[in-house]
């Protein structure tokens, strides 16, 4: 198993996998740092860093369809989390619990960093169609 670091632009499988999975192609247009999880050369896991300067996101968490549930993202996301001291994220609620093991904290809406706040696009539609809202979470 090994992990490789690249930025999305130089990646057309990282691309292809963020548009089929319906993930936010902000990653793309800010050509995000991302972190690949390969194993036995196959890219099993993915995640993104976007840096917003002071604020980093992580995003674009991915594990290959045949490959959930086996630990893949785990060892993905305890290898990248140790790189970074403070990190955000957003997220719909039926995650919050998937990222708790990681360390990250929800936080409220006031005090999410402006960068987050794109969320609130989704959020406002979300509440027209009694849809679940996207929440924000810090680590450290
Ligand atoms: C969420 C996702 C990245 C998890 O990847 P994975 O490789 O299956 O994760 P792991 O196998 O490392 O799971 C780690 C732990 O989280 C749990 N878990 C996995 N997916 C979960 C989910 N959707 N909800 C709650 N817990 C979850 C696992 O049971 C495991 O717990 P354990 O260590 O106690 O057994 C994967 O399901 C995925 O790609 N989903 C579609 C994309 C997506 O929604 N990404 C999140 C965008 S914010």
């Amino acid at each position: 198993m090994k992990i490789v670091e690249s930025r999305i632009l130089c990646q057309p499988r990282v691309i292809w996998l963020i548009i089929t999975e319906w993930m936010d192609t902000l990653a793309i247009f800010m050509n995000a740092k991302v972190y690949m999880l390969f194993d036995k050369n196959k890219l099993i896991s993915i995640c993104c860093i976007k840096n917003f300067g002071r604020v980093k996101e992580l995003g674009i968490v991915i594990t290959t369809k045949p490959f959930r549930r086996r630990g893949y993202m785990a060892k993905l996301l305890n290898n990248v989390l140790k790189k970074y001291s403070r990190l955000y994220l957003i997220c719909l609620p039926h995650l919050e619990q998937y990222y708790e093991k990681f360390g990250f904290k929800k936080i409220t809406r006031k005090k999410a960093p402006w960068p987050l706040k794109r969320a609130e696009l989704y959020n406002f539609f979300a509440r027209l169609f009694d849809r679940d809202e996207i929440i924000y979470m810090k680590r450290k």
